[in-house]
C-alpha cells in the first residue's frame, strides 16, 4: 500500500495543501503550530473516515469557511484508488472511493490501516477503561470485518436496553419479552466480541514482548491482562443476575461496554506506579505491536504516523528507533518533528529513504 498524495482544502489551519510523498519516510517539519500534527490527522482521516483527536467532525473545518475537502490518491493491491471526503458545515460528510459513495463509513474501515503514535496516547495508561477499550477495538476492528459489525449490533442492543430499562424504572411496567430479546442478541454479540477481544490481546502481548525490549534499555517483566466479568460468569447469566440494580440505575452494568485492559510491569499496575520514561517506552512498543498485528492479519504494511517523534525518547533510543523504522519491517512512514537537523541527522547516508516537507 502506497499513499501517492493527499490535498487538503480548509482542513483545520490548511486552506490548501497539496503534498506528494515518497514510499518510505515521509517527514513534517515546521515551527509549533504550523500544522504538522493536522497533516497527519488528515491522513488518518482518510484511512479511518475521521480525526483521530476531534470527535466532532465539524471541528475539523478551518474557521469561517463552510466546508472542509480532503482527497487522496493511493495504490492498494496494486491499484490505484481514489478517495474523496466532503464535509460542509452542519451537515454530514461525503464519503468515496473512486466515486463510489460509502453508505455507511464503517464500509471503508480496513481498506486502508494505519497507526498513529501521538505524545497524548498517555490517556491509552492513564485515562478511564474507555481509551483501552477504543484501541483494542481499533485494534481488531481494522483487520476483521465480522468484529466490527458485530461490535455495531452490540452498541445498537445496548442503547435499546439502557431505554427499555430507564422507561420500566419510570414506568414501573415491565416488559419481559422485550428484554428477553434484548439480552439473547447482548450476550450473543458480547460473548463474541469478549473472546476476540481476549485472544487478540493475548497475540499483541506476545508481539509486544519483542518490540519492548528493543525500545526499553532495561530489562522489564511485563503483562498484559483482559478484566471482564464475563470471565467468570457468561454474559446472559450477569445480564439477568444484576437485572433489578439495572432497572435502578437505569444502565447494563455487564458486558464488554465495561470492561478493561490492565498493562503491568514488574507485577504493578503501570497505570499507577509506572514511571513517565516506562510509560513512553511502554507506549511506543504497544502501538508498534498494534502495527505488527494490524500488518500480520491483514499480510500488507499498514500506514505509520508518529507525531513528534523524538519528543517522547531520548537520543539513544531515537538512534535505535529510526534504525527500526528505516528496515524492511516498516513500510511509508510520516513522522513530524520541529528540528530538521535531527531527522537529518539520525538518517545521514540514507538520503534515499526519505523527503522534507517544510510546513509553514
Ligand atoms: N478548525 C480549525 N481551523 C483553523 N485552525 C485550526 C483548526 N483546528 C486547529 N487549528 C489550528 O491549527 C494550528 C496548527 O496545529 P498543529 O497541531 O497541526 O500544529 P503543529 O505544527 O503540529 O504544532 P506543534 O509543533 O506545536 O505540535 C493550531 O494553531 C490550531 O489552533
Ligand atoms: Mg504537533
Amino acid at each position: 500500500m502506497f499513499l501517492r498524495s493527499i490535498q487538503l482544502t480548509n482542513f483545520k489551519n490548511h486552506e490548501k495543501l497539496d503534498l506528494s510523498f515518497s514510499k518510505k519516510l515521509n517527514c513534517f517539519i515546521g515551527n509549533n503550530g504550523a500544522g504538522k500534527t493536522n497533516i497527519l490527522d488528515a491522513i488518518h482521516y482518510i484511512c479511518l473516515t475521521k480525526s483521530y483527536f476531534n470527535a466532532t467532525d465539524q471541528q475539523n473545518i478551518r474557521f469561517g469557511n463552510d466546508f472542509m475537502r480532503l482527497s487522496a490518491e493511493a495504490a492498494i493491491s496494486e491499484e490505484d484508488q481514489q478517495i474523496v471526503c466532503k464535509l460542509p458545515i452542519g451537515k454530514k460528510k461525503d464519503f468515496s472511493v473512486n466515486d463510489i459513495a460509502y453508505r455507511k463509513m464503517s464500509d471503508h474501515i480496513g481498506l486502508m490501516p494505519v497507526v498513529m503514535i501521538a505524545p497524548d496516547d498517555n490517556q491509552l495508561i492513564i485515562g478511564s477503561s474507555e481509551e483501552r477499550r477504543k484501541f483494542i477495538d481499533n485494534t481488531i476492528s481494522q483487520v476483521d470485518r465480522e468484529y466490527l459489525d458485530h461490535l455495531i449490533l452490540y452498541n445498537k442492543y445496548l442503547d435499546q436496553r439502557n431505554a427499555l430499562l430507564r422507561s420500566i424504572n419510570t414506568s414501573g411496567h415491565k416488559d419481559d419479552l422485550l428484554m428477553q430479546n434484548y439480552d439473547e442478541n447482548l450476550s450473543r454479540y458480547g460473548t463474541f466480541i469478549h473472546q476476540k477481544r481476549k485472544t487478540t490481546l493475548a497475540e499483541l502481548e506476545s508481539i509486544f514482548a519483542h518490540y519492548h525490549s528493543i525500545v526499553c534499555l532495561e530489562k522489564e517483566n511485563t503483562a498484559f491482562e483482559y478484566d471482564s466479568l464475563q470471565n467468570q460468569e457468561p454474559l446472559f447469566e450477569l445480564l439477568r443476575k444484576n437485572i433489578s440494580r439495572e432497572i435502578m440505575m437505569e444502565r447494563t452494568l455487564a458486558g464488554p461496554h465495561r470492561d478493561d485492559i490492565v498493562f503491568t510491569i514488574n507485577k504493578n499496575k503501570l497505570k499507577r506506579f509506572g514511571s513517565q520514561g516506562q510509560q513512553k517506552s511502554f507506549l511506543i512498543a504497544l502501538k508498534l505491536a498494534q502495527y505488527h498485528y494490524i500488518k500480520k492479519h491483514k499480510s500488507f504494511l499498514p500506514f505509520l504516523l508518529i507525531d513528534d517523534i523524538f519528543d517522547k525518547i531520548d537520543r539513544e533510543r531515537s538512534k535505535q528507533l529510526v534504525q527500526l523504522l528505516s528496515g524492511e519491517d516498516f513500510g511509508q512512514i510520516f513522522i513530524t518533528d520541529t528540528d530538521q537537523m535531527h531527522i537529518e541527522e539520525e538518517l545521514a547516508g540514507r538520503p534515499d529513504i526519505f523527503d522534507i516537507f517544510k510546513i509553514q
